[in-house]
């Protein structure tokens, strides 16, 4: 059921890093990317695929981890993704991107979800520093990247209280605390 799978659907950050992700399992997600919606179908995404730990090892230092976890500079060693997915914008095809890749990724990580894997969308990225490691073209504008993995912790979802704070926050245990405002507050007519 698509609301089993959204709820399932979390931000990750903590992951088996030793268990690989293959490239054909990538590729199945980037096709589910493909087969999504695109402002007047101009399709101008690409992506760059990463399972491998030596250019896993390039991408990471590159990426911010959980804004909010002020003490948690992000998963050690042993529980980092093992893989990633950098979606591109292609400047040759289109000038904006518009939410092109906000759908995408989202069509990407419902589909990891399904295989048992769980990924988390990182816009926080120095993205001059990534370009130069692995090479990207000045014509390809750097969008977002997936880090994707077998999920090493667990996530709950909450009602955000009364005094309407959304940070999300880690609790002793290591159980991570998502809010989610309320319907009703969502819905203003
Ligand atoms: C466009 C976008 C960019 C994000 N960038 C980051 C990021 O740079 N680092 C990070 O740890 N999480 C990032 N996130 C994940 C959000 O923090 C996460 O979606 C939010 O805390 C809600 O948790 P949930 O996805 O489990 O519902 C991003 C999410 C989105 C949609």
């Amino acid at each position: 059921m698509i609301k089993d799978l959204i709820l399932k659907n979390r931000s990750y950050r903590r992951f088996y890093q030793e268990v690989a992700i293959e490239l054909k399992t990538l590729r199945e997600l980037i096709d589910l990317a493909r087969l999504s919606a695109s402002s007047a179908n101009k399709q101008p995404l690409k992506y760059i695929l990463s399972c491998d730990p030596q250019t896993n090892a390039l991408i990471f230092p590159f990426l911010s981890w959980a804004g909010y976890l002020k003490d948690w500079p992000g998963p050690s060693e042993g529980e980092r993704p093992s893989a990633y997915i950098i979606v591109l914008g292609d400047t040759e095809i289109s000038q904006s991107f518009g939410c092109d890749h906000g759908i995408a990724a989202q069509s990407i990580l419902l589909g990891a979800t399904e295989k048992g894997l769980g990924g988390c969308m990182i816009g926080s990225i120095k993205r001059q520093e990534l370009r130069k490691a692995l090479d990207i073209s000045s014509y390809y504008e750097i969008l977002l990247v997936l880090a994707l993995g077998k999920p090493r912790e667990k996530v709950v979802i909450e009602t955000v209280g009364p005094n309407g704070d959304i940070k999300y926050w880690r609790d002793s245990e290591g159980l991570h605390h998502v809010p989610k405002r309320a319907l009703d507050e969502l819905i203003v007519g």
